[in-house]
């Protein structure tokens, strides 16, 4: 189907970083390199035909049927000299234009009938400056897409104030023209909602990737930074392409070591390479970094010698990224070293590294994922009860980022009661990208869905109307910083995110943090459109797939409220019986309490309280019986087995028929995704195929050991109609995996 043969590896990728390095010369001779080798292969029957094996994920491009009647011939930049950012954005315009219309534009330096013109503030001589969209239209970081007249000729204008922005711009147009959208009338502004745009890798330096699912890490430290793999260019501009605007490299549970001379220089190759594409590095900072590498005899952000080895690090960092983002801190969370450790605030040890960076417009982004060592209360109130008291504390340049929802990554939670209780503090969101919780790579479960209805949940803050996504963009608590960071799914693998289905998540965050009011469904179609099909039956088909994935995993993992379920350790799989861990509250039990009478946790007043975390009207409905939604019901409320549901069924008939739902709906998408074998490429459809297949067993899987075990609990029949557990509980306790993927430290 496809005939590109970019790649990591590939001519392709070379041609185009040469390209932004090297001369046009160069260039053209690689090319022509490339093209005399592709053909001598082909005719030779050398080259297999190209695999289509996921590498390129939503830049890929496919050639459209017809050269669309508005298509621009030419390209140009209005500057003689365009930055690296813009040569970047040159050499995707060639690369897309090859692929999709059969041939690239042709560069020109004046402007012509159909011409595609980039131009930015910094790079407008060819073009009237009252062209360009003003600040206050896009920002810094936005940009127009305009279908104009420009001395009379008729253009296709990507302007911004930035050439980042222009950057953008060309990653979306091109994305349009490979969707298959008209241009003719093309006037699109855009600008994003959020400052900081990251990804978080929980990469350790071994490459161990904490929670990944998709090989080892993409960063190669031991042969960095003499090698550069080339798919690192590749990865800056898929980053780009959705408008991610920074990285951190390296796991939360920290290694000081990446702060030492040798890994900054490794750090530094990596920034100069993603730098034209807008992309900042930050690193994950050891709150005792000071005695590791320092030789210090304490770390206590209050001490002088610390609050100076911490300057020096910073600026010794500098000096090797003068552009470095600044440093994401887990602290006195899971056993990380912190302020705690000497009794100081969350604040004062953010604080610290916030002056430290202060002086270089650098920011710390401090984690609220934090829980206490002695177990004191529900961990779903802990980390408002502890960051609450510092709202107003914070420094300027620091950010608290908080999860999505108050446990940790479940398939569904309440969102997190911290967003619209820090007015003080700006907050920002912490997504996972990655599946640990919702079946790894394996399992489809298109996460845009979970996403979107946290983020336009009503925190009621300041008012009815108050979603989420407006205290994290800003604007309902006027914070001058914002942001949205997603712990990335990437790694060594081929397709990059282990499954091609899970390449949808990571453009979805970038999308997402972008715009956090944008819809779900649009955006899944989108990557369908650009990734695997544009005819509209196809991509209206596996959008309901998607539309429907993340429900049914819910369904067959956690029905009704019902949380954190999963096999200690590696949480692969069901295991709802354990209930001896090291501490309470690392078991399933914990969460869902159940005995021969009731189950659920009692968050409400005659419980934990929990529920008193939220503004008013959202603590009453789900403090409630008559009000709280079905979905969480077992999260806020302790009730009987024979409770009786709105639709007339008892708590056990409908956690049964929710557990049936959810298997049944793998089996319908296998079956949607059987009829599309004549529409998708062979290697692509293989693997869905085959990954759905382990789905749909892991979800008997889970559905069975869950009944099994609760019916050990209550004691209660199966509901008429139901269909007993394949095997009998003891067999669904034997299973072990030690040595399931991604498991933490
Ligand atoms: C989860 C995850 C850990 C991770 C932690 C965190 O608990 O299982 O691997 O370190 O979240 O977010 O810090």
């Amino acid at each position: 189907m496809i005939t590109q043969t970019f790649g990591g590896g590939g001519g392709r990728t070379a041609v185009a970083s040469r390209y932004i390095n090297g001369s046009r010369v160069v260039k053209n001779l690689l090319k022509r390199v490339a093209s005399l080798f592709i053909s001598i292969s082909i005719g030779f029957g050398v080259l297999p035909a190209v695999a289509e094996d996921g590498y390129e994920l939503w830049l890929r491009y496919e050639q459209l049927e017809a050269r669309p009647a508005d298509a621009p011939r030419h390209v140009m930049a209005a500057c003689a000299e365009p930055s690296e950012t813009l040569q970047a954005a040159l050499a995707e315009i060639e690369r897309a234009t090859e692929s999709l219309l059969g041939n690239s534009l042709q560069s020109t330096d004046r402007l012509r009938s159909r011409t595609l013109v980039l131009a930015s503030a910094d790079c407008a001589d060819a073009i009237d400056e009252a062209d360009l969209p003003t600040t206050e239209a896009v920002g810094a970081e936005g940009f127009a897409l305009r279908a104009t007249k420009l001395n009379g000729k008729r253009v296709t204008l990507i302007a911004a104030q930035s050439d980042l922005g222009v950057l953008y711009g060309t990653f979306d147009y091109l994305q349009r023209m490979s969707r298959g959208e008209a241009l003719t009338d093309l006037d699109v502004i855009s600008r994003p909602k959020t400052k900081l745009r990251l990804l978080n890798h929980w990469d350790n330096l071994d490459r161990h990737v904490e929670r990944g699912y998709a090989g080892q890490s993409i960063w190669d430290w031991h042969r960095l930074p003499d090698y550069l793999d080339p798919k690192y260019t590749d990865y800056a501009r898929a980053n780009a392409s959705i408008g991610i605007n920074g990285v951190s490299l390296t796991n939360v549970n920290a290694d000081a070591t990446v702060l030492t001379a040798p890994y900054l220089e490794k750090v530094a190759a990596l920034a100069d390479i993603f730098r034209p594409y807008g992309i900042r590095i930050y690193l994950t900072a050891r709150f005792s970094a000071p005695m590791e590498l320092g030789g210090l005899d304490t770390a206590d952000p209050r001490d002088a010698e610390v609050q100076a080895w911490w300057q020096a690090k910073v600026d010794e960092i500098y000096a090797h990224v003068p552009d470095f983002g600044g440093f994401l801190v887990k602290a006195n969370s899971e056993g990380q070293p912190g302020p705690q450790d000497y009794e100081r605030s969350h604040a004062e040890g953010a604080n610290m590294l916030a002056t430290a960076l202060a002086p270089h417009e650098g920011i710390v982004m401090w984690r609220a994922f934090v829980y206490s060592a002695e177990e004191p209360e529900d961990r779903v109130k802990q980390a408002y009860t502890e960051f609450v008291p510092l709202d107003g504390q914070f420094a300027d340049n620091v950010l608290v980022q908080v999860k999505n929802g108050p446990l940790d990554f479940q398939p569904r939670e309440p969102f997190h009661p911290l967003f619209g209780a820090m007015p003080e503090t700006p907050l920002m969101m912490e997504l996972q990208i990655t599946k640990e919780y919702l079946g790894f790579s394996t399992h489809l479960a298109y996460l845009g869905t979970l996403w979107e209805e946290v983020l336009s949940a009503d925190t009621h803050a300041e008012g009815e109307g108050t979603s989420v996504a407006s205290v994290i963009d800003g604007v309902a608590q006027e914070y001058e910083l914002t942001g949205m960071a997603g712990v990335a799914n990437i790694g060594s693998d081929r397709n990059w995110s282990g499954s091609v289905f899970d390449q949808a998540n990571w453009y979805a965050f970038g999308r997402l943090a972008w715009d956090p009011d944008a819809s779900s469904e649009a955006i899944a179609r989108d990557w369908v459109e650009q990734t695997l099909s544009r005819a509209p039956e196809v991509a209206d088909e596996i959008t309901g797939m998607m539309m429907g994935s993340r429900e049914a995993v819910v369904n067959y993992m956690t029905p009704l409220g019902l949380t954190h379920l999963m096999g200690t350790g590696h949480h692969y799989g069901p295991a709802p019986w354990v209930d001896d861990l090291g501490r309470a509250d690392w078991t399933p039990y914990y969460y869902h309490k159940a005995t021969k009478d009731a189950v659920g946790f009692d968050r409400t007043e005659t419980g934990s309280g929990a529920v008193d975390q939220y503004a008013g009207p959202v603590a009453q409905e789900w403090a409630s019986l008559d009000t709280v939604p079905d979905e969480l019901l077992l999260w806020f409320h302790r009730v009987p087995w024979d409770y009786q549901l709105s639709n007339g069924q008892t708590l056990w008939q409908e956690l049964v028929n929710r557990y049936d739902r959810g298997v049944s709906a793998v089996g319908v998408m296998q079956a949607q995704w059987a009829s599309l074998e004549n529409e998708i490429d062979v290697e692509r459809f293989a693997q869905v195929s085959a990954f759905l297949g382990i789905q749909h067993q892991e979800a008997i899987w889970w559905r069975d050991a869950s009944i099994a075990y609760w019916q050990s609990v209550n004691g209660l029949p199966l509901p008429e109609g139901a269909e007993p557990p394949a095997h009998d509980l003891d067999h669904y306790k034997s299973l072990s995996f030690p040595n399931a993927p991604g498991q933490g430290e």
